[in-house]
């Protein structure tokens, strides 16, 4: 049996849809369902739904044989995994922003974000000392009320930034989820992974023509 590690949150629904358009018979339990673990017999799958962050965790322990990841969680967090597809969904980037007008602090400027490694890698390639403020959540808060000059994070559609006045300052990086692959677990289920990547990279295929 193939076990895979799901993001719950945004991802999870297109995730899951993807998955449908492979082929794979998923119960509609999936929709609703609060569990945890959720096995699916008639495909050999167990899906196993863990927070974003944590989902690298998982395949890398070994505990999930493949999971769904965003690049950004993989750049934040190295991990001994495989990327083995781009799945091209969940499409958004990773930003520099702020309140509009506004330069950073001559001394001792401070960046909150989600993405402390992200953030301290981006700001030393560009030369600028910061300080890095480690947030969980709600990071446009962070400027709003003076715990930092700048932030760094995920946009999507922009509403969030757009509805509490901050702007986009520097583009980091084009984000995407990826399917992630245990290194033991390619060695020992080679088969069904591999058909799992065969027929999720079909799909994805097909989604860039219909686009196109
Ligand atoms: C993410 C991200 C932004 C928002 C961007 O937060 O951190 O806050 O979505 O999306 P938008 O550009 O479409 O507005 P999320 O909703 O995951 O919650 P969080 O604040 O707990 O990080």
């Amino acid at each position: 049996m193939l076990t895979i590690a799901m993001p719950k949150g945004r991802i999870f629904s297109e995730a899951v849809e993807l998955l449908r358009k492979s082929g794979y018979k998923l119960p509609d339990e999936f929709d609703e369902s609060r569990k945890l673990i959720l096995t699916v017999p008639e495909e050999n799958i167990r899906f196993i739904l863990a927070k974003p962050m944590d989902v690298g965790t998982y395949v890398e322990h070994g505990v999930a044989d493949v999971g769904i990841a965003g690049k950004d969680v993989m750049m934040e967090e190295e991990r001994d995994v495989f990327e083995v597809l781009d799945l091209k969904i969940s499409k958004c980037h990773l930003a520099v922003a702020g309140l509009p007008d506004t330069k950073m602090n001559d001394i001792a400027p401070k960046v909150a974000t989600k993405y402390p490694n992200v953030a301290s890698k981006y700001f030393r390639e560009q030369g600028e000392q910061v300080e890095i403020i480690h947030l969980n959540g709600s990071i446009e808060l962070a400027p709003l009320i003076g715990l930092a000059d700048r932030i760094v994070d995920i946009v999507s559609t922009g509403r969030t930034l757009k509805e509490n006045g901050l702007v986009e300052f520097e583009h980091i990086a084009d984000i995407t989820s990826r399917l992630i692959v245990n290194p033991v677990s390619y060695r020992m289920k080679d088969k069904p992974i591999d058909m799992l990547v065969e027929r999720l990279a079909k799909t994805v295929e097909e989604g860039k023509e219909d686009s196109d």
